[in-house]
């Protein structure tokens, strides 16, 4: 009996060291072709701020609309709702993404039409906020009382309650609110802070091609891809008109249907999916990447590995979301 024992035992560490060496494998490769990421921007007066502006629905056209209506932590930032009403009432003609870890990214929106947080907020003065010019917003903060507020986050400044600098503060508050994953673990050297499934999900993820557009520390939001899906599956799902993606943006034939490839942090959470909000299931939808991105069909097998590779990504809602006394629902 004994001897036997001694040798399951030697076998069984064998079995591990290889294990442990096949995660160093995966975690290096990992490492290589994606990166890691820094943390995220520390607090300051600008980004307190950004939160007061980020969360009051009293700055906006209808009074009752803010950043975080389009942007609720219960959807991690996203918005659950196919398409959100903004302060008009009419519906945004995309569907809301998160902006969890959106501030490295080098473009913003579907189009990759905004150069920076900074310049997305600011043209939000007159697009989801719904005033007619940005000086219209100013003087609405203004008539909050929030002057007091921007001289003291930026006491420099001979005029601190401007467009610019509403737009300066929501980007730095949004710069704090990055979500470290079970997968940053991973890459920093805990083996099990994924599971097997989700390790073999990460090498299956990178093996079927995805990493090739969903690259950089965020999976995603780095470049501009055609998305392959045909003008009848989008009249089939419902859109009204099938979106022109980039085209609409910079009038070349070459980029038509071209939209910013998404970030994959927190996908699981942020559903539906795509531009149009057009899919419910996150599995559905690595299907039809697989499908119309690489020309694949993947089994079941391989849909549930990368299901479980990118919950992987989920991390928490940043505890400094919502301002303090303030529940995060909105
Ligand atoms: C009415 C709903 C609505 C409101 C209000 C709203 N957003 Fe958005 N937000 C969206 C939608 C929809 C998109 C995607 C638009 C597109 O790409 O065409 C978006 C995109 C973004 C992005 C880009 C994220 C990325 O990864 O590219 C950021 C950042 C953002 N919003 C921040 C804000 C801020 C800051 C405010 C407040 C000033 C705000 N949003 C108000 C719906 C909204
Ligand atoms: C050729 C580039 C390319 C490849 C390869 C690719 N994707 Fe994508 N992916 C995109 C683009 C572009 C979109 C945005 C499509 C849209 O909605 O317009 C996207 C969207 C997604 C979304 C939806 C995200 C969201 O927030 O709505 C998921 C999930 C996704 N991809 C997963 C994958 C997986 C898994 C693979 C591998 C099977 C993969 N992708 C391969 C370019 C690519």
């Amino acid at each position: 009996m004994k001897p036997v024992r001694v040798v399951s035992v030697i076998a069984l560490q064998v079995v591990m060291m290889g294990t442990a060496h096949a995660d160093e494998v995966l975690r290096r490769e990992a490492v290589a072709l994606f990166g890691q990421v820094k943390g995220g921007a520390a607090s300051s007066p600008q980004a307190e701020l950004g939160r007061a502006l980020f969360w009051d629905t009293r700055a906006s056209l209808d009074g009752k609309t803010a950043c975080a209506s389009c942007h609720p932590a219960r959807d991690w930032g996203a918005d659950r709702r196919r398409y959100s009403t903004d302060a008009r009432g009419a519906l945004t003609s995309r569907h809301s993404p998160t902006i969890f870890n959106s501030m490295t990214q080098p473009t913003l929106r579907w189009l990759g039409d905004r150069k920076s947080g900074a310049d997305q907020a600011e043209s939000s003065l007159t697009g989801s906020m719904g005033f007619a010019t940005k000086e219209a917003g100013v003087a609405k903060l203004a008539e909050l009382e929030y002057l007091g507020r921007f001289r003291a986050a930026y006491p420099e400044d001979a005029e601190p309650l401007s467009a610019a600098n509403y737009a300066r503060a929501l980007a730095s508050y949004q710069a704090t609110l990055t979500t470290p994953a079970p997968f940053d673990r991973f890459l920093g050297g805990d083996d099990g802070a994924l599971t097997e499934r989700q390790k073999a999900g990460l090498k299956t993820f990178v093996s079927t091609g995805c990493a090739g557009c969903h690259s950089g520390v965020n999976l995603g939001g780095t470049m501009f891809q055609k998305f392959g899906l045909t003008r009848d599956y989008w009249l089939e799902t419902g859109s009204d008109k099938p979106d022109v993606g980039r085209f609409a943006v910079t009038r070349k034939e070459e980029d038509r249907y071209v939209f910013r490839v998404p970030m994959l942090r927190n996908v699981a959470k942020t559903g539906p999916y795509f531009h149009d909000g057009s899919v419910e299931r996150l599995d559905t939808a690595v299907r039809i990447m697989a499908k119309v991105q690489l020309g694949r069909t993947l089994d079941d097998a391989a849909v549930t590995s990368i299901v479980s590779f990118l919950e992987s990504l989920t991390g928490e809602v940043p505890s400094n979301y919502a301002p303090p006394g303030r529940k995060p629902e909105m």
